[in-house]
């Protein structure tokens, strides 16, 4: 088990891919992968909880995803309603996950955005753990909502375009006072980093690893951090 000290990363990325290629090499549909998929996200987050980093990034459903066959789109959300409704559970809420949910979430069912600002709401006082989960996200597609609030302050005058530095971009992103996510993890062999945390990643160190996520295990989250840990971070200097 990773130990916690100064070297470990405080905020961790993870693209969660493979699940279809999984399933597909066990001769299932698709949506078998992404449950599974599931479980191994709840295994790792608790990991990452206990094991003291302070705050997960995963990648769930990108502005991208939609283009999908409807009914995997649909077992993805399935699988999401099932986990929020897990989360208000009493067992669930002494964890004390602070959760939150990153993109543009207005274009979801009625009922599962309701329970998204719920679950926000109901966990916005922890503090020793968060968990956000990237759901109709895209990285562009965040920076671009931040320049409208930023336009629409300057419109009203809460702002000059001369004020406009990297903090106030930085505040007008979905992650506002997190701080930029140290170590970004791609499992399943790819080696892209599909407009995930697009402004956010500038100084992150990136572990590409040759797992499907189904099978991805606390081990390989160690090996992830351990290999972040011999990486030198200089951010431009020397
Ligand atoms: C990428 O694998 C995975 C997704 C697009 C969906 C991820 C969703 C989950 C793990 C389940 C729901 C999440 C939560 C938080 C409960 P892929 O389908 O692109 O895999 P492939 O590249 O092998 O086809």
């Amino acid at each position: 088990m990773a130990k916690r000290d100064d070297s470990m990363p405080k905020h961790i990325g993870i693209i969660m891919d493979g699940n279809g290629r999984w399933a597909k090499a066990k001769g299932l549909p698709r949506k078998y992968g992404h449950k599974q998929g599931a479980k191994t996200f709840r295994k790792i987050s608790e990991y990452c909880s206990e094991i003291g980093i302070e705050c997960l990034t995963v990648y769930a459903f990108s502005t991208e995803n939609w283009s999908r066959p409807q009914e995997e789109i649909d077992s993805i959300m399935q699988l999401l309603n099932d986990y929020l409704d897990e989360a208000f559970s009493k067992k669930n809420k002494n964890k004390g996950y602070r959760t939150k949910f990153i993109g543009d979430i207005s274009r979801l069912d009625k009922n599962l955005q309701e329970k998204i600002k719920r679950i926000e709401t109901e966990t916005a006082q922890y503090n020793k753990f968060t968990l956000n989960v990237a759901l109709n996200y895209g990285g562009r597609d965040e920076i671009v909502q931040a320049l409208r609030k930023i336009s629409e302050k300057i419109s009203n005058g809460e702002l000059s375009a001369s004020e406009i530095d990297e903090n106030i971009v930085s505040s007008n992103l979905y992650t506002s006072g997190q701080p930029d996510p140290d170590l970004i993890i791609r499992p399943s062999g790819e080696k892209r980093t599909s407009n995930f945390l697009v402004w956010q990643s500038a100084y992150s160190e990136y572990v590409f690893m040759n797992v499907l996520w189904p099978d991805f295990t606390t081990k390989h989250l160690d090996e992830a951090i351990e290999e972040y840990k011999t990486r030198n971070r200089r951010y431009g200097g020397i």
